[in-house]
């Protein structure tokens, strides 16, 4: 049962929405008077913009965070930047008689206008197989190479132009570093294409959207069992640039923590150098998808909190000082709309807690951390 304090928030918000269609909801939520400085506040006077995603959520969570008057006010309150989590993906896109859908892409990239917050865009390209759709893949099979290549081109020049001048930064590649081997995945793309299907993804979006920033995006971490997805990151990063393919950035979607894990020193060690040789290579970075994912830490609420916290602080104190750094984006942020629960479910049933706010809009242990971090950052 909701509380008489979400009750109020979820009223104002209401009252917002309805004055204002989707705008104005960052005052309604100002007004509400928490006397809590926003995190893109604490971002911003040190040059780094702060935001989540917003849009339909994982099966597990309790819901869709976009259609929710209090989730979308917390986002304009404490945001300066926000994605969709889904809605701009090609499975969401695409339609199986080829149509293509905007619907609920334009709902939060109308919001994010009427919301002053910035627009990232999430993903032109996500080159695993799992997520093309099967009539998209069915469509390509047996076109020659010259065509799959100009199916991609269209695909990706009709999505980045829609929201050109809107999105300032793109996922144009996700995902295409194959974890175990650290080789390229092999798609319905780059089967056909090989390393081309990436050169027409930035090529393309160069094109339809000048001056977005253009990023690949991928969850490599620091343990030693993404040693493999590590150096094929490197790797890829360094054939965009000799084989002149414009990147300007990594995203590094630090979904952090798995099975309770912190960084060991060793981690600490191989993760910065990793970071390092990016940096090296004059890409910007990003932290594009940050949650902490708490499955394998035990014991009550309390402790899990500060489990969790102190992963964030370990991790969030090594990154934020980077200057190349300027953009930080949770994957969501409330528990309840978490993809956590679906994607880690804990073996004993409770929920993830790895988002900074809970089920009650209530700032956790995680969000002190993530305000700290901040707080300690240099100025950029
Ligand atoms: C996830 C979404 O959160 C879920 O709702 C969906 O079911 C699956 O995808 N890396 C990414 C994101 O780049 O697109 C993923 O989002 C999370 C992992």
């Amino acid at each position: 049962m909701r509380g008489e304090w979400d009750r109020r928030t979820t009223m104002s918000a209401l009252l917002g929405a309805g004055l204002a269609a989707l705008g104005g909801e960052r005052t309604a939520f100002a007004a509400r008077g928490s006397g809590r400085i926003a995190l893109r506040t604490i971002a911003a006077e040190k040059g780094i913009v702060f935001g989540a995603e917003i849009g339909g959520s994982a099966p597990g969570s309790h819901g869709t965070a976009f259609t929710d008057p209090a989730y979308r006010a917390l986002v304009a309150r404490e945001c300066a930047i926000i994605v969709p989590e889904n809605e701009m993906k090609l499975y969401a896109i695409d339609r199986p008689d080829g149509s293509r859908d905007f619907a609920a892409a334009d709902r939060i990239a109308d919001f994010a206008a009427a919301n002053d917050l910035k627009l990232r865009g999430h993903t032109l390209l996500y080159n695993r197989d799992e997520f093309i759709p099967a009539d998209v893949r069915a469509r390509l099979d047996g076109l020659s190479a010259g065509q799959v290549g100009d199916w991609l081109h269209d695909y990706v020049a009709q999505v980045a132009s829609r929201y050109a001048g809107r999105i300032g930064s793109w996922d144009v590649v996700n995902e295409t570093v194959d974890p175990d081997t650290g080789e390229l995945r092999a798609t319905a793309f780059s089967r056909v294409l090989g390393f081309d299907a990436l050169r027409i993804a930035y090529e393309a979006a160069g094109e339809a959207a000048p001056g977005a920033q253009r990023v690949y995006n991928d969850y490599m971490s620091w343990g030693t069992g993404s040693e493999r997805h590590r150096k094929g990151v490197l790797a890829l990063l360094a054939d965009f640039r000799k084989r002149g393919v414009p990147v300007d950035a990594l995203g590094i979607q630090s979904h952090i923590g798995a099975e309770g894990r912190g960084m060991s020193d060793a981690d600490r060690r191989a993760w910065r150098a990793f970071v390092d040789e990016v940096v090296a290579m004059d890409y910007a970075i990003l932290i594009t998808e940050f949650d902490v994912n708490d499955k394998g830490i035990d014991g009550a609420i309390d402790v899990r909190d500060r489990v969790i916290a102190d992963i964030a602080s370990d991790y969030l104190d090594l990154m934020l000082p980077y200057p190349q750094l300027k953009q930080f984006l949770c994957w969501g942020l409330v528990d309840r709309y978490s993809w956590l629960h679906g994607f880690a479910p804990r073996p004993d049933g409770l929920p993830q807690r790895g988002t900074p706010f809970d089920d009650r809009y209530r700032p956790k242990p995680l969000y002190q951390a993530i305000a700290k971090a901040l707080q300690a950052a240099p100025k950029r």
